[in-house]
């Protein structure tokens, strides 16, 4: 019995003066561990005859509880000792910068939309917008593309299964030039817009995606001709690539909403295996690369605007909003634009501080 006292009282106070978390698992191994000396205690426990284990039980159990009490006590003690000396001496400094929080980034299409209505504006044009479901009238008749026309066929556009309720057929506009209809339509004249947005075509590979950018530009005003179509797109791919060499070639072309028609080639060079705009096309070492659609709006696009086309005359064009990214910032697959991958558009994506403007270009901070 007093032997099992003093045991107790012993490790007591040697729990009680325990320095540290350190020192108090010493102990804890010393009486509670497998070779520990209550563990100890505990087995003579089943080598003892019945009564004199029932005599023996309560009092080493009693021991194995207080040590365990005196431990857990003690661990306790010291924590909250220990958290009370942190919260004495550590301060929370409220001025110090919070952790940065990951920030979203501007996608490279989005960027060359607001880049495109910067420079535009400089030029006194407006933003239009019109719906991505389009009826077949204002993508096609309107447009001067008859019911026979090859544009319109299944394989290259995306028909909804219902009719529209005027009897004409709904679809995914397969480009911006419906704008132009709704624009003259709606405000009448003279016009001057741009009109970006989403265009749909039924196509897939490394350079065409079934959805995609374009970007309109329509004029509409008196005396307009092709010189004015010319000065406007040098004026804005000069801006647009922030390079004043920037050549043009016009090329006779066709589109049915547009007469003449034109197409827009721009002069490259090739540097470091990189075509790189600027220069005539024809210099050595040169090429021209098709670049956009354009011509004088065909005056049975006026007349079924609702315009005198022998008051009103003007010209439009069409151009890819993603080609136009992927020329200037030097991006090869099409498809990644659309693909959603954080670490492309960690790569390529803008901050959403930059705000394009025309003289200051694309990185001047708002
Ligand atoms: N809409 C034409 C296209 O998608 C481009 C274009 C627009 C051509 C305006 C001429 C005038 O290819």
């Amino acid at each position: 019995m007093d032997d099992l006292d003093t045991l107790e009282r012993e490790a007591c106070a040697r729990i009680a003066d325990a320095a540290d978390l350190a020192a108090l698992e010493v102990l804890r191994v010393e009486y509670l561990g497998k070779q520990g000396s209550v563990s100890a205690l505990m087995k003579t426990l089943g080598a003892m005859a019945p009564e004199e284990r029932q005599a023996q039980a309560p009092r080493i159990q009693s021991l194995r509880q207080s040590v365990s009490v005196a431990l857990e006590t003690r661990k306790a003690a010291m924590e909250k000792a220990e958290l009370e000396q942190r919260l004495a001496s550590e301060t929370l400094d409220l001025t110090l910068p919070a952790p940065e929080m990951p920030k979203g980034s501007v996608h490279p299409v989005s960027q060359v939309m607001d880049e495109l209505a910067e420079i535009f504006a400089d030029m006194g044009f407006a933003v239009a917008t019109g719906p991505e479901i389009e009826d077949d009238w204002h993508n096609f008749t309107a447009l001067n593309m008859p019911e026979s026309h090859p544009a319109r066929a299944m394989h290259d556009t995306f028909y909804f299964p219902d009719a529209a309720p005027e009897g004409g057929r709904i679809l995914l506009r397969t480009h911006t030039s419906p704008v132009q209809v709704r624009t003259m339509m709606s405000q009448g004249a003279p016009v001057r817009i741009i009109a970006p947005g989403r265009v749909y075509r039924s196509d897939s590979d490394a350079t065409h995606t079934p959805m995609f950018h374009q970007v309109e530009g329509l004029v509409i005003d008196r005396g307009i001709h092709l010189g004015h179509l010319k000065w406007t797109l040098e004026t804005f791919l000069k801006a647009f690539f922030e390079r004043e060499d920037i050549v043009l070639r016009l090329r006779p072309s066709y589109f049915p909403f547009t007469e003449p028609s034109v197409e827009v080639d721009v002069g490259f060079a090739i540097e470091g295996g990189r075509r790189v705009l600027g220069g005539s096309g024809d210099a050595p070492g040169h090429g021209w690369m098709e670049l956009l659609g354009s011509g004088m709006v065909n005056r049975r696009v006026i007349e079924m605007s609702g315009l005198d086309p022998d008051e009103w005359q003007g010209f439009a064009f069409g151009v890819g909003v993603d080609r136009l990214a992927m020329l200037k910032y030097g991006m090869d697959d099409l498809r990644a634009f659309f693909d959603g991958d954080v670490r492309w558009l960690r790569h390529y994506g803008f901050s959403p501080f930059d705000q394009p403007t025309l003289s200051a270009g694309v990185g001047a901070r708002a």
